[in-house]
């Protein structure tokens, strides 16, 4: 039993290895294309392989069949093909979970939003997707033993808020780390959010490549996108945009999912709802976005208003989590547990 553990852990520490080779000793890829994949914000393996041709030939400015050849030998080198369950469980012991500030939330989610996973929150406006989203921001900088990502205090993680409804309030933040003081220094707390609000749809993808591009420096470890598609629906009016819209989307979608993969951070989206008129039984409540979201979304939660600070939280659809429903509050310093 001992040695198929440590087998598994060289294993595990080989593939960690092969996966940040430099893209420099791929054959082909001299100094000068190394630095240009570099600028592109391509510089290990792994992010070559996982890449498309368009999407290589699009950052790295590059002909189709050398975005081909790059991609097929960065597939060899790392031999992509079947992995083992127990390889996928080990890698899967980097994943953290933050803390949402309330236990009985935390339990919903099997002890709070996790990395590697895009998690959406939707819901009618005012049930606490973006009080929620200003909460995680938080709490993701405690250290794990108290709920958070902050695996090593000499390297202090950050997260990027792209708010897209001009609704990131610092002043939030600020009573939201106050309740935490005992465990975090307020300013530090600012100093590692990095907000960028975006003005459309395009610019929102722009923000979300620049963090890709700057995932190897920068250790973002929660991305926050609120709300995913506002811009989006209002770019794209009418039926007749519909699949435009939904592939502009999915392209967006994918580059979130792979950021949460490939660096293990956690992907919070937040989404608007719509009432679906032909169902006759049940809460007609939808999250807009379609399959395309759908697909994507790890974990989906959805949020309702209840008495009061009272909301309703409901997982809808995890790989992991039972369909369950909790309660909790939204107070002045934040999501806590209904006293
Ligand atoms: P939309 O973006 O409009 O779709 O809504 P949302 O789901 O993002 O709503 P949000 O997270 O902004 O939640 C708003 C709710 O939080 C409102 O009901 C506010 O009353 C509540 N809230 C915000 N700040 C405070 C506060 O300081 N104290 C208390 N008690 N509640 C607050
Ligand atoms: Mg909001």
């Amino acid at each position: 039993m001992e040695t198929v553990g440590r087998s598994t852990k060289k294993a595990t520490v080989e593939s960690t290895k092969i996966s940040n080779t430099k893209i420099g000793n791929l054959p082909g890829v001299g100094p000068t294309l190394t630095k240009k994949l570099q600028e592109a914000g391509f510089s290990t393996l792994k992010s070559i392989a996982t890449v498309s041709i368009g999407e290589l030939m699009a950052l790295g400015n590059l002909g189709e069949k050398i975005s081909g050849k790059i991609i097929q030998a960065a597939r060899d080198t790392l031999g992509f093909g079947f992995v083992t369950a127990d390889a996928i469980l080990e890698s899967r012991r980097n994943m953290l979970r933050a803390t949402t500030g309330a236990d009985a939330l935390d339990d919903l989610l099997n002890g709070g939003i996790e990395t590697r996973a895009i998690t959406e929150l939707y819901g009618e406006f005012r049930t606490g997707k973006t009080q929620l989203a200003h909460q995680l921001c938080v709490t993701c900088q405690l250290p794990p033993t108290l709920g958070g990502f902050n695996v090593d205090e000499k390297k202090p993680i950050s997260c990027v808020y792209i708010d897209t409804e001009g609704t990131f309030r610092p002043e939030r933040i600020v009573a939201m780390a106050n309740r935490f003081r005992n465990d975090l220094n307020v300013q530090t707390v600012l100093k590692h959010i990095f907000h960028g609000r975006a003005y459309n749809s395009d610019h929102q993808m722009v923000l979300v490549e620049n963090v890709i591009k700057n995932a190897q420096s920068k250790n973002n470890k929660l991305l926050i996108v609120d709300s995913l598609i506002s811009h989006f629906r209002a770019e794209f009016i009418g039926r007749g945009t519909l699949a435009a819209r939904q592939q502009k989307l999915n392209q967006h979608l994918h580059s979130l999912l792979k950021l949460a993969e490939m660096s293990n951070v956690a992907v919070i989206v937040t989404n608007q709802v719509h009432s679906q008129p032909d169902m006759f039984f049940g809460d007609p409540t939808m999250p807009v976005g379609g399959h395309v979201l759908a697909h994507v979304s790890h974990t989906r939660i959805y949020l309702r208003k209840s008495k009061g600070e009272r909301r309703i939280a409901r997982v809808v659809d995890s790989p992991l989590l039972p369909e369950s429903e909790t309660v909790f509050a939204i107070t002045e310093n934040g999501i806590v547990d209904v006293s």
